[in-house]
């Protein structure tokens, strides 16, 4: 990549940086139960609300609970199911159709990251008829104020509960993208472990390694502060002591409300502080093959973090030693790759492999691109690469022995080429 524009990204995230204290962040009310939402809504947006969710969230019997608390207060609604994973434009116009027929004043977004997201894209929609989805891409494009939202998450991973962002998928391009705006930021979250107690073993493991993922890329960027790297942290230890747990006994209520703890403060963290090449590139595959998000990010976070070298060792190494891996005497050699192989070690356990189906060569170089219109110059990352160089990650990850060994040198090129950091 031409060193102008490196130089341009670094100037560019400089400028956010400066601007952080002044922009407009904000947490949402956290409510312990759904049962809190019926007052919440009288007060703020009285009238019938939009429950945007997916079909798993209805069979699981997690509708039923939101419905009862709804009925329980009193308060009138309409309901979505038709979310699809890695929500598309053609779900968000759906959701955004249903909301203007029946005149609601609020959504509640009832699921994981994808009915949540889908939430905010209909709300940012509804407030902007004028712009497509795809028009609002980046950062600040919404810039006007949503119907009142609620996010009731029921994975403990993607934080959209509290985050700026919405991440969406072209119907007809499949290129995924994120959405980042203040208006985006739901009014309240509902905050109970409940919801999340029949998360199947393989989805707790991956929303819990997306949360991971949230945390680590936030601490290890260059644009944090004191209170995103303490959130970041805290994150990062409470998965490290609940992941397994929650994992292995879905019933750990005490691991289950930990871990979404985690995965609040994790997107609190990234909120603030961005996320790096693996959230880029797992994007750009959710987006073509629709590979679950936390998979892709669980595959590629210690492919990434091994390639960013001296420039995120320091980092990684105070990770390790929060974790209670590595202690602050060992050099940031040792220490980063205590946590980079507790990472691998992490995924081992949960059964997740270190390979994702389906890549395709042919779709590299698109999804490349993709990724680097993504990152760059927005997320303030340890090294920046760009197209081509980001194209090593998806033959890193890619299923078969034979492009495994190719990697092995492409690798070697990406740890060399980190010029300008
Ligand atoms: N907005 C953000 O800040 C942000 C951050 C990270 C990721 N994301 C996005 O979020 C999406 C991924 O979200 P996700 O990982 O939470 O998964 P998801 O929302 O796609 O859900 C995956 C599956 O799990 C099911 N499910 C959810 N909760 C369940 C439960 N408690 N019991 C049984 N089944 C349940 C769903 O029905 C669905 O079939 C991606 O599109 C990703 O890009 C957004
Ligand atoms: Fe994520």
């Amino acid at each position: 990549m031409n060193i102008f524009y490196k130089l341009y990204c670094r100037i560019y995230q400089s400028v956010l940086r400066i601007a952080l204290p002044f922009l407009p962040y904000r947490t949402p009310e956290i409510l312990a139960s759904a049962d809190e939402i019926g007052d919440l809504l009288m007060k703020n947006a009285p009238g019938l609300t939009l429950i945007v969710t997916d079909r798993g969230c209805r069979e699981a019997g997690l509708l039923k609970i939101l419905t009862d608390a709804l009925d329980r207060s009193g308060q009138r609604y309409v309901i979505f199911d038709g979310v699809v994973s890695n929500p598309t434009t053609e779900t968000v116009e759906n959701a955004r159709r249903i909301f203007i027929e029946n005149r609601c004043s609020s959504l509640i977004g009832l699921g994981g990251g994808s009915s949540m997201d889908c939430a905010k894209a209909a709300g940012a929609r509804i407030a902007r008829p004028d712009r497509q989805m795809g028009q609002m891409r980046g950062i600040l494009k919404v810039r006007k104020k949503i119907p009142y939202l609620i996010s009731v998450p029921t994975t403990a991973g993607t934080g959209s509960e509290t985050t700026l962002a919405a991440v969406i998928t072209d119907a007809e391009t499949r290129h995924k993208y994120a959405v980042n705006d203040f208006p985006l930021i739901p009014s309240a979250a509902v905050l109970d472990p409940e919801f999340t107690k029949s998360l199947p073993k393989k989805m707790t493991a991956c929303t819990g390694m997306d949360a991971l993922t949230h945390a680590v890329e936030a601490y290890i960027g260059r644009s944090t502060t004191e209170q995103t790297r303490a959130w970041a942290v805290k994150a990062v230890q409470l998965i490290f002591s609940n992941l397994i747990k929650a994992y292995d006994d879905g019933e750990n209520m005490k691991a289950r409300s930990n871990m979404m703890q985690a995965a609040f403060y994790a997107g609190a963290s990234f909120s603030q502080s961005y996320v790096g090449y693996v959230h880029a590139v797992a994007h750009s595959l959710g987006g073509r093959y629709n590979i679950p998000h936390g998979l892709a990010n669980a595959v590629l976070l210690p492919v990434v973090l091994e390639c960013y070298g001296t420039a995120a060792q320091r980092k990684l190494h105070e990770l390790a030693v929060y974790a209670g891996i590595s202690s602050p005497d060992e050099s940031d050699a040792a220490g980063s790759e205590k946590f980079i192989c507790a990472v691998r070690a992490m995924n081992r356990r949960l059964g997740i492999p270190q390979t994702l189906p389906g890549i395709k060569e042919k779709d590299i170089p698109e999804m490349a691109r993709y990724a680097d219109m993504e990152a760059n110059p927005l997320y303030p990352v340890p090294v920046i690469w760009g197209a081509d160089q980001l194209e090593r990650f998806y033959y890193a990850v890619m299923e078969g022995e034979k492009v495994y060994d190719r990697v092995s040198d492409r690798s070697a090129d990406l740890v060399s080429a980190q010029a300008v950091q």
